[in-house]
């Protein structure tokens, strides 16, 4: 049993102008200490999927349909007090900006600790020095548990965040382009504690991001997204080395590695569809350059081509 099954997942938010379909029949499985990566053009759906595995949605956001298998339970049956027990200690996710998810009036060592204690019976004391200890994990000053969250630099907090991520030891760690705003040096930095304090506590992580260098990195495998779906799945070699599908290959090749350029899909021209109302057949097709007939009539079924390789094209 994979430690988490995703079966058709589908997840809309419900606007004025009508319905909009952020995941659309999502499949993919995590196994214990894997990393899988999630790229694609902004707007197609990744947030959505990360925070349905927590059922963190916004108000207007809904699940529709599908399973979340967590070590075989499904997540979307979870009562209140069986989710709060299973976010941060079983999955937690280290957000885009720090900023938002820190509480800007409270010491971030009493973040923690808090956090600590919402899971573990230890007392104020003990989750305080634990606190400490997972700062010094983080490589910031242990001291540092009394300052607030403007104290700290934005490469610093992004450090206590993942802090708080860890704090439960979860299995599963979501990294939502955790360190978009922050400088390359930073970034790299971060990057590199994250992946050896995975290593360490074993844990599988879900790590979306714009930087395919991390990417490949970082990463066993990949799922690549595009309105709203997995439009390729596979080994990140594979995917690296012979990407089938057209956005994929747009996608991954058109990384200049060695120039170090940190951009990607900025040589496929046009955007990714309105997801109120997407193309008929592959939703890739206007955009497709190696588009055909059956491409706006039939939708591809993400079929597998290889060894844990799946793709959706009709080519
Ligand atoms: N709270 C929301 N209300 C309405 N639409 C939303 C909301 N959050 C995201 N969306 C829409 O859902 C789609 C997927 O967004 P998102 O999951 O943030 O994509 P990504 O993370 O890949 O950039 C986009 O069309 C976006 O505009
Ligand atoms: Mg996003």
């Amino acid at each position: 049993m994979p430690l988490l099954d995703v079966q058709d997942l589908h997840v809309s938010f419900s606007m004025r102008q009508g319905m909009v379909r952020a995941v659309d029949g999502v499949s993919f499985t995590l196994e214990e200490g894997e990393s899988l990566g999630l790229v694609g053009e902004s707007g197609c759906g990744k947030t959505t999927a990360a925070l349905s595995l927590l059922r963190l949605l916004p108000p207007n956001g809904r699940i529709d349909s599908g399973k979340i298998l967590y070590q075989g339970r499904d997540v979307l049956t979870f009562t209140a007090e069986e989710l709060r027990r299973f976010r941060w200690k079983e999955i937690s996710i280290i957000f885009q900006g720090a900023m938002n998810a820190l509480n800007p009036v409270q010491r971030v060592g009493d973040q923690i600790a808090e956090a600590i204690r919402l899971h573990q019976p230890v007392s104020e004391k003990d989750a305080g020095k634990q606190a400490q200890a997972l700062l010094e994990r983080v490589e910031l000053e242990g001291r540092r548990v009394n300052d607030y969250p403007h104290e700290f630099s934005g490469g610093q907090r992004q450090r206590v965040m993942i802090a708080m991520a860890l704090a439960c030891r979860p299995r599963i760690v979501i990294g939502d382009e955790p360190t978009t705003a922050l400088d390359v040096m930073v970034q790299a930095q971060i990057f590199e504690l994250v992946e050896s304090l995975r290593k360490e506590l074993g844990m599988a992580m879900i790590l979306i991001t714009h930087d395919l260098s991390v990417l490949g990195d970082t990463c066993d495998r990949a799922a690549v997204m595009y309105a709203g779906q997995i439009v390729e799945i596979g080994p990140i070699e594979t995917l690296f080395q012979t990407p089938c599908h057209p956005y994929a290959r747009c996608l991954l090749r058109s990384f200049p590695r060695l120039q170090g350029s940190r951009s990607m899909a900025d040589s496929i021209p046009g955007t990714p569809p309105n997801l109120i109302e997407v193309p008929p057949g592959c939703r890739f097709h206007p955009r497709c350059p190696e588009v055909m007939a059956i491409c706006s009539r039939e939708q591809p079924l993400l079929l597998e081509r290889g060894p844990r390789h799946s793709v959706a094209c009709h080519g």
